[in-house]
């Protein structure tokens, strides 16, 4: 037997949260029953069914995408966007992309149909690591890098500790490049970082998330995550390390 909210996150159709909510709002029936409480165990053969919806268990996938720029981080867009989805055409599971890269960000976004995987992966709490690379407007001196490894207060709350690193300059154009590593997933939160020590980005790229980088890809290409790198995913979220 299983809580309700996992299995509902485990058929790709939403978030753990998202499913909690479901649930909580009366949108969930098991064998014809409204459920709202979010302990309730079920088991295999019991008929689950959200909005009026049969709950159908799809084999899990998981994906690795080079995103390119241009491109939606979504699983369909009301004003027909282009979205990081559409770039899997052949692909029959209910994909969604875990977490956000903005519409011009490039860089590394995984892709599942498993909810309660995508919750490991982006709740701040399990702390997976980001690393990013911005192009800045202004060269950030140590003292504004030091200002973002130990937290920046934005309006949402502060951020937690980074890491952040100069990588090059240039004095003629006044830019920077500058690495920062996050474990958090706040909205717009690398260029809201950078905005407020007044280095605006010009240019984001997520190099990395967790142990995973982009090797071998260019923009646009993906490769499926193998069983073993969802794995050490898992426990990379759960116990803070991989073995
Ligand atoms: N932070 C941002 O500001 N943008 C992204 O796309 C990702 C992280």
């Amino acid at each position: 037997m299983e809580r309700l909210q996992k299995v509902i996150a485990a058929a790709g159709i939403a978030s753990r949260r998202k499913a909690e909510q479901l649930i909580a709002d009366g949108r969930v029936t098991v064998n014809g029953k409204t459920v709202t409480e979010l302990g309730t165990k079920v088991g295999a053969s019991d008929k689950i069914e959200v909005n009026g919806v049969r709950l159908e268990r799809e084999e899990k996938v998981y994906y690795l995408l080079y995103k390119p720029r241009g491109v939606l981080s979504a699983a369909s867009d009301d004003k027909g966007r282009k979205t990081v989805v559409d770039l899997f055409p052949e692909v029959e599971e209910r994909l969604y992309p875990v977490g956000r890269l903005d519409f011009d960000t490039t860089g590394i976004l995984l892709l599942t149909n498993d909810g309660d995987f995508a919750y490991l992966m982006t709740h701040p709490k399990f702390e997976i690591e980001k690393t990013y690379v911005a192009r800045t407007k202004g060269i950030p001196t140590k003292e504004k890098l030091k200002q973002l490894e130990r937290g920046i207060v934005l309006e949402d709350g502060k951020t937690a500790p980074a890491k952040a690193k100069l990588l090059s300059m240039d004095k003629k154009t006044d830019k920077g490049i500058v690495q920062l590593t996050i474990h958090e997933g706040k909205n717009r939160q690398v260029k809201r970082m950078f905005e407020a020590i007044g280095c605006p980005v010009q240019k984001l790229k997520r190099e990395s998330f967790g142990f995973l980088d982009l090797h071998g890809l260019n923009a646009g290409d993906r490769r499926e995550l193998t069983a073993h790198e969802v794995k050490q995913l898992r426990v990379l979220a759960e116990t803070g390390k991989i073995r």
